[in-house]
């Protein structure tokens, strides 16, 4: 096991009818607010309703701005960077998914800041501070409400690029499960393979020694296996909306991943895909995770076996371990079809013709992952692999 320091300071409250707080924890934090959000979904379920209630019963000013897309758009974020400092904002509620709580984030970080928000997301400048945020969220899938991490697509040159800093974790997130209930299947079968990536990006890891962060994934991977089909089954299951939920936080809180060296390189080369094709992150990683697997299982055949073994239930074939690796790939697979998901570039709808710009692009900063580190050929290798 690796050191590691572990402070996730998100305060996060969960449960039915938990939004009504948002007045009173917001009203700690600041007088006026942003409230952000996205497309609309907010007030077709009545949710804007009860936070704005919320909002004024609190005495908390608010200023609007809507229109978030999912992939969030650097030209939105640049204009809530000026309505923030025209209205002297000091704080952003984010209201939606992982796009809004991305978009909330980078405008707190934009606001302080004399030069183009960009500058950040290119490596160009540090962040030294950012506005608090808070979120009520709506689809446990990017794990945006206690990450470090914004991502960001700019329209121009279709460049999908994220920053990472504490100086950005949600001071509050309400998660309650009640708000699901309207997902479309699609988004909620996004959001799984989101939350499964996120746990997968820290389970494969070459550090040895890491019993109890294996465990951990592999429960919370367990839960999330089990009650997916229950919430495509039935939208409205509380019990097993509310497993999702609070595995979509913990998947990526960084609990999972303490004293191991994490990879990523599923993520970055995703990126590319709904950079360029504005593609749902989660369908994308569905056709990337399975094919990054298959590349690289023989650096650690047993690693992979194990989770075959521990996650599936597959029989371990002691004479050929490599045959239980590739059944638990399989399996992986099997359950992203069985959710409506995409695992195939083409069932995705991305044709072959820009594979190459795609992994120059997401490997013009060096290779990406730990687990293998990967060049430009091997990114190119696993879009191949997923076609
Ligand atoms: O815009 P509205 O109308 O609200 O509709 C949204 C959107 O169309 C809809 N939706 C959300 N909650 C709903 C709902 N519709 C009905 N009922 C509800 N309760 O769902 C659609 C997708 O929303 P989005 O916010 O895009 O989804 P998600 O949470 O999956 O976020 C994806 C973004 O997060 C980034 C991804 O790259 C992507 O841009 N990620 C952020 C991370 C982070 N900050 O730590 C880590 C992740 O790996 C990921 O990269
Ligand atoms: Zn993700």
């Amino acid at each position: 096991m690796e050191n590691f320091v572990f402070q996730n300071p998100t305060k996060i409250i969960f449960g039915k009818d938990t939004e009504k707080q948002v007045g009173q924890e917001t009203k700690a934090w600041a007088d006026r607010v942003l409230l952000h959000y996205g497309g609309g979904s907010i007030k077709i379920t009545g949710l804007y309703d009860r936070v704005v209630a919320s909002l004024k019963a609190a005495g908390v000013d608010f200023v609007e701005l809507s229109g978030v897309q999912p992939n969030p758009r650097l030209s939105l974020i640049q204009e809530g960077i000026e309505l923030c400092r025209k209205h002297q904002i000091g704080f952003i509620l984010a209201v939606g998914g992982g796009s809004v709580i991305d978009s909330a984030k980078a405008i707190a970080v934009g606001v302080p800041y004399a030069g183009d928000v960009w500058d950040f997301f290119e490596g160009k400048a540090e962040i030294k501070t950012a506005l608090p945020v808070g979120v009520v969220l709506t689809i446990p899938a990017a794990g945006s409400e206690s990450s470090p991490a914004s991502v960001v697509t700019k329209e121009e040159g279709d460049l999908k690029r994220d920053i990472g800093t504490d100086l950005i974790r949600p001071k509050f997130a309400i998660l309650n499960p009640e708000l699901t209930f309207t997902l479309p299947p699609y988004q909620t079968a996004c959001g799984v393979a989101d939350i499964v990536a996120h746990i997968l990006e820290r389970y494969f890891t070459r550090t040895p020694d890491t019993d109890l962060s294996d465990r951990l994934c592999e429960a919370t991977l367990r839960t999330v296996i089990k009650n997916a089909p229950i919430v495509m089954q039935n939208p409205t299951d509380y019990a097993a909306r509310a497993e999702i939920m609070w595995a979509g936080t913990v998947a990526h809180n960084d609990l999972l991943g303490k004293g191991k060296v994490e990879d990523w390189g599923s993520h970055m080369i995703e990126h590319e895909l709904s950079g360029i094709y504005d593609v749902p992150h989660g369908a994308g990683l569905a056709v990337v995770f399975p094919a990054w697997m298959k590349y690289v299982y023989q650096e650690d055949v047993n690693l992979f076996a194990q989770f075959a073994v521990r996650v599936w239930d597959v029989e371990m074939d002691f004479a050929h371990p490599e045959r239980t690796a590739l059944a638990g790939i399989e399996r992986l697979k099997a359950f992203f079809r069985s959710l409506g998901l995409p695992v195939t570039l083409e069932e995705l709808k991305v044709g072959t013709d820009r594979l190459e710009e795609m992994a120059a692009k997401c490997t013009e900063r060096g290779p990406v992952g730990n687990f293998v580190k990967l060049d430009k050929e091997d990114v190119l290798a696993i879009y191949h692999l997923a076609k």
